[in-house]
Formats: structure tokens, sequence, C-alpha cells
């Protein structure tokens, strides 16, 4: 018996750190970077043995520490599918780089789930899902928002808005006219946790300027949403920007984010912003494709350690 399980990583276009403090952000799935498990069952009295050859990690289940995210996803999903651990060999890869704000933690949680429910010849439904992704999302990032497994495991472009005592709000969001979209790795990877703590610092030491600071970006998510449903790709980059700039105020932008996005602008993209934690990680640029190539060459020369485009289509 063998069984597979994928799912794609995520970039947020709008609102990130804002929407752990309840505003709305925007997120999209990104289908060419993928997460994959695939386990096969083993000799009797094996137990589960998880391997991540990306990680260099080889080790049992049963020897796993409490902490660590691939044997915390494996033990929730076995609770989840009440069943008990098989003699399996997990196998999981993933071309997400990690620590860099594409998702690669929830890709590879929602993966590995969905490849064990598969063995046992079972599906997770899709908010069951996002809970067990989530409640390891949170040893990656301490106090996530949730916006990226809601993302990862839907596979669909997503606004989502943390509420206090209820569920999240989520919708599906749909692109009225093509989006262009360069992301550009500052190759300094950058854990989210630490930049996400840094924030909730400065919040508790000044609510009242950072609250200020969070709602201006939920009104940018706001309008960032129309513009992209209206079709009207031209307001969208100056709000990316104005974005930037208040998470320049939070404190998560660097120098390496800096000169990509100097460099973007002032090659021709209309926009562009760190996505994500921030202090290392990706920018998201948007561009006109008759611009794509000078913006490409430009972030190249500027230090970016790798491009990718991708083009959010009319639905
Ligand atoms: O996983 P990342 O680096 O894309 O960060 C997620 C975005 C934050 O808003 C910074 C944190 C969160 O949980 O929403």
């Amino acid at each position: 018996m063998a069984a597979q399980g994928h799912a794609p990583g995520k970039i947020i276009l709008l609102g990130e750190h804002a929407v752990v403090y309840g505003r709305p952000a925007l997120a999209i799935p990104l289908h060419d970077l993928q997460a994959t498990a695939r386990i096969e069952e083993a000799k009797p009295g094996q137990g589960l043995v998880i391997e991540a050859q990306d990680l260099k990690q080889r080790f049992t289940l049963q020897d796993s520490s409490s902490d660590e995210p691939l044997a915390v996803a494996a033990r929730l999903t076995l609770n989840h599918l009440k069943v008990d651990e098989p003699d399996a060999t997990l196998l999981v890869t993933s071309n997400i780089p990690v620590a860099s704000g594409l998702g690669s933690g929830a890709a590879v949680t929602t993966a590995l789930a969905r490849a064990l429910a598969a063995f046992f010849e079972q599906a997770i439904p899709q908010d069951e899902l996002s809970v067990l992704v989530y409640e390891v999302e949170k040893i990656h990032h301490g106090t996530p928002s949730g916006i990226d497994n809601t993302v990862v495991v839907s596979g669909q472009p997503v606004y989502f808005k943390r509420r206090e005592s209820d569920l999240p709000l989520i919708e599906t969001f749909h692109a009225g006219a093509p989006l262009h979209l360069l992301i550009a790795d500052t190759g300094v990877a950058s854990p989210t946790k630490i930049a996400v703590g840094d924030v909730r610092r400065r919040w508790q030491a000044d609510p009242t300027t950072y609250n200020l600071v969070f709602d201006q970006i939920g009104r940018i998510v706001e309008r960032g949403r129309q513009a992209i449903e209206d079709g009207a790709v031209h307001p969208l980059g100056p709000l990316m920007n104005q974005n930037q700039e208040l998470l320049r105020k939070l404190g998560v932008s660097s120098t390496e984010i800096d000169s990509l996005v100097e460099a973007a602008l002032s090659s021709g993209a209309s926009g562009a912003k760190l996505s994500g934690g921030g202090r290392g990680g990706n920018v998201v640029v948007l561009i006109d494709p008759k611009t794509r190539q000078q913006v490409m060459t430009a972030l190249d020369a500027a230090g970016a350690t790798r491009l990718l485009e991708v083009t959010l289509h009319p639905t």
C-alpha cells in the first residue's frame, strides 16, 4: 500500500502582521511550489518513520520530540483519523524555500496529513484539515493568524479576517483581470516567529500608534481586494507601496528588502512590498508584462537569489 499527498505554497499580497490583530489580509496559493508526502507500507514492527531529505531529518515517530513539527503533524493526523501508528515510511519533499514567507511549514503539514489520510483510505474535510495544520503552525509561528493554513489547504485566493470570539471570516476572491506578479527572494531566511514577536512587543509598548497602523493596513487590504475584483490593476501598485511603508513602520523591513523594492519600482514595476513575516524572505512585485524583463533584470542585479513569476488569472 502506498499513498501521496500534496499542497501548494502561498504568498500574502496585502495585510501581513496586521492580520494577527484582526485586520483583513489577502493571500494566494502558489501552485508552482509544492510540498509532497509519499507513504509506503514497511516491515511489521518498524512503526512510522518520517524522512525529510530537504531538512536532513529521519526519525521514528516514537523517538521524536513533542515539539518536532512533522511528528506533531503525524500524531494529530493519526488521532484525527482514529487509527494506530502504521508500519510505514513517510517521505516528505518540498521545493518551497523554508523561512521565507512562502508557506513552507503549512504546506508540508498539509501534504503529510493528506498522505496519511489517503494511506488509510480516508479524506479529511478542508475545514478540519485547516484546524489541524493551524495547530502545527503554532510551533513555527507562536501566535499565527491562521491565514497560511487557510490558503494552503484551500488552494484558492483567500480574504481572511480573524475574529475575537468567532471562527475567522474566510472568503474566496477572484481577479477581474490578470494580475502579473514577480516574487523575488532576498536570500535571507527569517523565522516568522521572531518578527511577529517583535511587532507584538512594539504594539504592547504603544498600542495607540500601532493600532492606527494596523487600521491603515486594513483599509489598504479592503481597497486592494476591490481593485483586484474590479480588474482595475492600476490602484493596486500604489496600495502595495503604501502597505510596504506601513510594514517599515512596524520594523519588519530590512536593507535587502528595501533594495529589492527600490530596484523593482525604479525599473518600471508599479508596486512592491515584502510578503509574510519580513526581515528577509520574499518581496512581491506587481508588473506589467511590457516591463517584465527590465524589472527581472533589475531585481537580479539588486541581489535577488530567486525569481518566480505568478499570474493570478480571472476565473
Ligand atoms: O508565514 P509567513 O512568513 O508568510 O507569515 C505569515 C504572516 C504574518 O502575518 C506575519 C503572521 C501570521 O500568522 O499571519
